[in-house]
């Protein structure tokens, strides 16, 4: 299979290209600020640059992870135009979504439940959403949670700087959401890639946690105790997001071949 995997300088993105090249699979990754070896340039916000990547590549499938979570030009411009190019060849899309597409709620959100978005990263993935089922209706698009796995996760890195005072923040103990680790989205991608899956999924773990208790789970690793771990409520951040989002597994357990594991063996895995 040819694969074009935006974001590959992420870590998601990252992942997936690692995993699909051991598979023999004929990757191309891109970067964006980082100049990284063996992949190739590329803003999604230049129209132009992706009609050129996509034209020249011709791709059969094209994976989309890149988005900055502050940045509506790359999160659903550059998604519009990532998707209207795949189209047009006639590639596969896989595109990358998110759980704060939806605005919280005690109860599991199935994929029949539509984005209500509550803060603006929401409201871009959300609207990324929107232009993939427009212009790509046959494309994929997997909504997943927090990616965790090792400590190139930012939420890794998050806790660890504010655990060892390295950045002043705290962890929201009233935010819930259900970890997945690297390895296995990124195996659910490479096996969406190469089927023939269209519609929403859900792919996350199924643990669900709030941020505080992954980090604490995740200092734990490190040795570093509870206490150390700040906590905070995120009601009291009008702009901190939703609270609870937990997603519904039952159509992933159904359509992926791929285990999406608990978070302990996830953590002690990593
Ligand atoms: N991280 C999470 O916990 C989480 C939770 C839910 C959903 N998601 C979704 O999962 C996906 C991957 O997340 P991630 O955390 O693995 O990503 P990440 O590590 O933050 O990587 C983002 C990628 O986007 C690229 N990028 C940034 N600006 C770009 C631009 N203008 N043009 C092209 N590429 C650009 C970056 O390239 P450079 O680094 O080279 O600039 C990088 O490769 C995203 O779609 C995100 O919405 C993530």
């Amino acid at each position: 299979m040819r694969l074009l995997v935006t974001g590959g300088s992420g870590y998601a993105g990252g992942r997936l290209v690692e995993l699909a090249r051991a598979a023999g699979h004929d990757v191309t990754g891109t970067s964006h600020s980082a100049s990284v070896e063996g992949l190739v340039p590329l803003d999604v916000r230049d129209r132009a640059a992706v009609d050129r990547l996509i034209d020249g590549l011709r791709p059969d499938v094209v994976v989309h992870t890149a988005y900055v979570q502050g940045d509506w030009h790359v999160t659903a411009s550059g998604t519009a135009h990532v998707a209207a190019a795949a189209a047009r060849v006639g590639a596969r899309l896989v595109h990358v979504s998110s759980d704060a597409v939806y605005g919280g709620r005690p109860q599991p959100y199935t994929e029949a439940d539509p984005p209500s978005p509550v803060f603006p990263y929401g409201a871009a993935k959300a609207a990324a959403e929107t232009v993939v089922a427009t212009v790509h209706p046959g494309a994929a698009v997997v909504r997943t949670s927090l990616i965790v796995g090792d400590d190139a996760s930012k939420q890794h890195q998050m806790t660890l700087d504010f655990a060892l005072g390295r950045r002043a923040g705290v962890l929201f103990t009233d935010q819930i959401r259900q970890p997945v680790s690297v390895a296995d989205l990124a195996a659910a991608l490479l096996e969406l890639a190469a089927g023939d899956f269209r519609g929403v999924l859900h792919v996350a773990g199924p643990t669900a946690v709030s941020r505080h208790e992954l980090g604490v789970l995740i200092a734990a690793r490190r040795g570093i105790p509870a206490d150390r771990v700040p906590a905070g409520l995120a009601a009291e951040l009008p702009a901190a997001g939703p609270r609870e989002v937990r997603l519904d597994l039952t159509l992933a357990q159904t359509v992926l071949r791929t285990r999406l594991r608990p978070l302990d063996e996830v953590l002690a895995a990593g």
